[in-house]
């Protein structure tokens, strides 16, 4: 695996603001993923500065009165090469303001979203934005107590305002096709669980949420593996995949870690994060485990059965460097695949059901004759059908 080292050259010396770091001051940083830092690049404005984190000297790189989208493509670039001793980060005071930018801009293509396709499910939309945000926070500023408890209403907001299931699942695939850049795998892997735990499964409250907030966690060790191998175009070496396996092991000892220091994170949601590429019949890993923890003590829990059906269905749905977005169809196809190996058959088979449920629902909506909207837009309201820009609404019945 290559990774370079960047180094501040002179005339970035000379160009930008340089402060030498010292160990106590990296508690005050807070790294950005670059997934939602490039959510900048739809903004005109920002109100905090942006810096390089170059060993233990910081660069101030983008500030309120230099902000240009050229800056913010240099560090989307400088990231993308993976150097081994450069983050990206904000002073922790201003991460709050980064996080509400984010949160913004995601509103603003949620409703373009909802512009362009009528079909989507609001509600769905927005739960998923509000899920959205917690991962956000999961992967970027580390489980801490708030964060944790972000995670806890989100996953209740979600089981409190649950759909239709066939709904929620074509929203969910229908919006990754139509812009991908909003797509959240850990939030919608939390949407997909949670709606398999109530509605599939008719799990309590309490059992739904796990599995939601085991979907929000499950990836958080990838942010130990290199974006070189998590972003790598074609297949693993043995020892890419190696290191690839380690985000089960590590993001395990991240939770437990957060556990200890007073978070609300149970361990049977944890265990989901080491659990999660556990396959039904054996084979996966880390353990290789097998069947029911119900039925045997080195078995596989309930919460991470449900969690990896989302997360492979997620995970297939999500154009990737390596790979095209797919289609539920296909989706489901490569799913059958082995379906009888990896997965639960009991959560499995009526998962299946769902999303054949799910396209026959968006297939009819799609054909229904669209004369009455013509030019205009819907948004469904909780009393009616409300008219995007000129405010009236329609009641239905
Ligand atoms: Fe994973
Ligand atoms: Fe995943």
């Amino acid at each position: 695996m290559s990774q370079d080292v960047y180094r501040i050259s002179k005339s970035i010396r000379e160009k930008f603001k340089v402060f030498p770091l010292k160990p106590e001051d990296l508690a005050r940083l807070t790294n950005v993923g670059l997934e939602h830092f490039a959510y900048l690049k739809e903004v005109k404005a920002i109100n905090f500065s942006v810096f390089f984190r170059v060993n233990m000297e910081l660069l101030e790189f983008i500030t309120p009165e230099n902000f240009s989208h050229e800056l913010v493509d240099r560090i989307i670039a400088a990231r993308n090469k993976e150097y081994q001793n450069l983050d990206i980060c904000v002073r922790g005071i201003d991460f709050p303001k980064f996080q509400a930018l984010v949160d913004t801009v995601r509103s603003k293509k949620i409703a373009t979203l909802m512009e362009k396709d009528p079909h989507l499910d609001r509600k769905t939309m927005q739960i998923f934005g509000n899920l959205s945000g917690a991962s956000q926070m999961i992967v970027r500023g580390g489980i801490s107590a708030s964060v944790a408890k972000k995670a806890k209403a989100s996953a209740s907001e979600l089981i409190d305002g649950l759909m239709d299931s066939h709904v929620a699942i074509g929203t969910l695939s229908r919006m990754v096709l139509a812009d991908s850049t909003l797509y959240d795998h850990s939030a919608s892997v939390a949407m997909l669980a949670g709606i398999i735990g109530k509605n599939l499964m008719g799990m309590s409250k309490i059992d739904a949420e796990r599995c939601a907030r085991g979907g929000l966690y499950h990836d958080v060790g990838k942010t130990c593996v290199p974006n070189s191998i998590l972003n790598k175009p074609g297949k693993f070496t043995p020892e890419e995949f190696e290191i690839m396996k380690t985000h089960t092991t590590l993001g395990y000892e991240e939770l437990k870690k957060a556990i200890l220091e007073g978070a609300p994170i149970e361990e049977e949601v944890a265990l989901v994060t080491l659990e999660h590429h556990e396959k039904f019949s054996g084979g996966g890993y880390p353990y290789g485990k097998t069947g029911r923890r119900e039925d045997r003590a080195d078995g596989i829990s309930i919460y991470a059965r449900v969690v990896t059906i989302a997360d492979v269905y997620s995970a297939l749905l999500m154009k990737r460097v390596y790979k095209d977005a797919y289609d539920q169809n296909q989706t489901l196809e490569i799913m059958r695949g082995s379906a009888d190996r990896d997965y639960d058959p009991s959560i499995w088979k009526k998962f299946e059901k769902s999303v054949d449920k799910s396209q026959v629902h968006y297939k009819e909506l799609d054909s229904r004759p669209v004369d009455q909207s013509k030019g205009r837009i819907f948004l469904m309201d909780d009393d009616g059908f409300h008219q995007m820009g000129n405010k009236k609404k329609t009641n239905v019945s």
